[in-house]
């Protein structure tokens, strides 16, 4: 069963407000569209844990700091609707840029601390256009549950942080990152990967992964790291923009080794910006 599109946010506050009133629990799952597996899975856990679940697709221009990357960015409404099919979600929200940002809407919300660095350092203004189109649609749609990647790990604490510090009332639930045979993790900019590219992709993992086992074992972090660097420039990636060994939930820097930990990097490959983490330990 194809569920409703919705593109008016009174439309959709018809709808919730209903939901809310009948005592059910509304689930949301955010997404800026171009859905793969990944999103499924989050979609998946919505249904298992409320009541109502909405998917919203809105491809938010505040949180690209890069002009050709939002214009760039895969848009297949009619296709993601087909793959929502068959969960037999309640809505699918798409709201128009005016729906979300009016004229003379004229607010940011800003986290810091987990924001700050990393992604926040790589891309200025990007958490700050996350979080605020992330409290936008939480008003909106009224939902007390909300499900995101752990593949967008920093954006996972930076919304976590938000709904915590705000009262937003929803509760933030970190799903497992859904990765390809291959290893390589789920991700709407994969479809923007020459064949090239793509079968150089997963090398960014593999790096990750063998650099992972080495700090568990003991080895020291420095060099494990460096080491890991050279292996993904050696693949062909044009940068490592960052590999580094954070603290689980406040990503403050792990200098001392101590583990569990997660590891992060970011690093392009002709052209497409790949991230992603894996727990450490
Ligand atoms: O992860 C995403 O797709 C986006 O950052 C989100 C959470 C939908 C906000 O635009």
């Amino acid at each position: 069963m194809r569920a409703p599109i919705i593109r008016s946010k009174s439309e959709l506050q018809n709808l919730t407000r209903g939901w809310r009133q009948a005592g059910e629990v509304i689930g949301v799952v955010p997404t800026m569209g171009a859905l793969h597996d990944g999103h499924l899975s989050l979609v998946a856990a919505a249904k298992e844990g409320s009541d109502r679940v909405i998917v919203t697709i809105f491809v938010n221009p505040k949180q690209f700091n890069d002009p050709k990357d939002l214009e760039n960015y895969p848009r297949t409404e009619n296709e993601d609707a087909r793959k929502l099919e068959r969960f037999e979600i309640d809505a699918i929200y798409v709201p128009g840029p005016d729906q979300i940002y009016p004229e003379g809407f004229d607010t940011t919300v800003s986290v810091s601390g987990v924001a700050d660095e990393l992604e926040g350092e790589k891309r200025p203004g990007h958490f700050d256009g996350v979080a605020t189109v992330v409290t936008k649609l939480f008003t909106q749609t009224m939902a007390e549950k909300a499900f995101f990647g752990e593949k967008d790990y920093q954006q996972l604490q930076v919304v976590t942080q938000l709904s915590r510090d705000l009262d937003l009332g929803v509760e933030v639930v970190g799903c497992p990152t859904i990765r390809e045979e291959d290893g390589l993790a789920m991700s709407s900019r994969n479809l923007l990967l020459s064949d090239r590219a793509r079968v150089r992709a997963p090398r960014l993992n593999e790096a990750m992964e063998r650099a992972a086992e080495r700090i568990v074992a003991g080895e020291p972090v420095e060099t494990v790291l460096a080491e890991a660097r050279a292996e993904i420039l050696a693949a062909e990636f044009n940068d490592v923009e960052y590999l580094e060994l954070r603290s689980i939930g406040t990503l403050k820097p792990v200098t001392d080794g101590k583990l569990p930990a997660r590891l992060l990097a970011a690093a392009p490959l002709a052209g497409v910006r790949l991230i992603d983490n894996i727990a450490v330990g």
